[in-house]
């Protein structure tokens, strides 16, 4: 038994001599993980890929797929720089093949490199343009429109602020306001469509939280959208007669349908808001006159006996869509 071992131990000591004169042992990737800024610019050096050689030679280094693309490396010393733009967005983790060399032998191996957020990216509005119409009596504080932007870093790159820069014009900055977090427009007091502008434009910006990794700066970024607001009219002032008092006169055996005034009223309102319907409301002697109901002609309806009723007659008109009495009565004679 002993005898064997010897045998066994005296074939080994051979392959050992043979080992230790020629053969060469392939360099070893020490270090595999590494940590790298999306924002840094090409060109930048970024690690330095920790590899030994158990005999010491000198080692030289070169990359592969994949993402080769993405970094250069310098042979001799291992130095990694950035190539081409990186993006975490795109993928926080990737991969880089890398070879390194000694005098006969190489060693493939793949890095993993992980890409630290910066903030690199602009709030983007979602569907801006803003534009709406809303009502001239819409609630103060009613909520207009939500203007939402987008961010597509992460961690404070996304924290999104809101706020709006400037109203046109300006008499209009007091009318509306944003919520600071959410982009969220409301109304902040009372419009009306005949006295103050019927138009406003807000340019809203959005700014995000900022962020740095590779700069010792913090760097923010904005964008900007606008909202175009119309003032509708609604029906809000009553109509008015022009050229009150009216009075009129017709003899009294003037035949049905005679002319005797014309009574006009004008909306404050404008837009579609100025249909007016005539109409008399009342009369000291019922029956005897009538009013055209679009165009304010008053006119004989039935014979006219002044005996009977007298000298004058009263009446009151009114518009119909507003159930205002108007100013007191024309009046009548014959
Ligand atoms: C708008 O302004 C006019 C004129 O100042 C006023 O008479 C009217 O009541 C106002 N309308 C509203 C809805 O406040
Ligand atoms: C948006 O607002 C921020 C903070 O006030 C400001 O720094 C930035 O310049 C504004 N952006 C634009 C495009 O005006």
């Amino acid at each position: 038994m002993s005898a064997d071992m010897e045998g066994i131990k005296g074939t080994m000591l051979v392959l050992c001599l043979i080992g230790l004169s020629k053969a060469n042992n392939s360099p070893s990737i020490d270090g595999v993980v590494y940590n790298v800024c999306e924002d840094t610019p090409i060109g930048a050096s970024v690690f330095t890929i920790k590899a030994t050689d158990a005999e010491n030679d000198p080692l030289t280094f070169s990359l592969t797929k994949p993402n080769d693309e993405y970094f250069a490396v310098e042979s001799s010393s291992g130095k990694v720089s950035v190539r081409r733009t990186l993006d975490r967005e795109a993928s926080n983790v990737m991969e880089l093949g890398v070879i390194v060399s000694d005098i006969s032998t190489e060693t493939p191996g793949i890095l993993t490199i992980i890409l630290l957020e910066a903030n690199d990216n602009r709030p983007i509005f979602q569907s801006s343009p803003y534009d709406i119409e809303i009502s001239e009596n819409t609630a103060v504080g009613t909520s207009l429109f939500r203007a939402l932007a987008t961010d597509a870093d992460t961690s404070s790159g996304a924290v999104i602020q809101y706020s709006i820069d400037e109203v046109t014009p300006s008499s209009g900055s007091s009318l509306f306001r944003i919520v600071p977090t959410t982009g969220e427009v409301q109304l902040a007091g009372p419009l009306n469509y005949t006295a103050l502008s019927t138009f406003y434009r807000l340019k809203i910006n959005a700014t995000d939280g900022g962020g740095r990794c590779h700069y010792d700066t913090i760097n923010y970024f904005s964008s900007i959208a606008f909202s175009f607001i119309t003032v509708v009219d609604v029906p809000d002032l009553d109509p008015r007669f022009i050229g009150v008092p009216y009075v009129g006169s017709v003899e009294e055996n003037s035949p049905v349908d005679t002319n005797v005034l014309t009574v006009t009223a004008l909306d404050q309102d404008t837009g579609v808001n100025d249909k007016i319907i005539y109409s008399i409301e009342d009369s000291t002697a019922a029956g005897l006159f009538k009013i055209s109901e679009t165009d304010g002609a008053i006119s004989v309806m039935s014979d006219i006996d002044r005996e009977a009723i007298g000298d004058t007659v009263a009446l009151t008109v009114k518009q119909l869509n507003r159930a205002s009495k108007l100013h007191p009565p024309g009046s009548t004679g014959s």
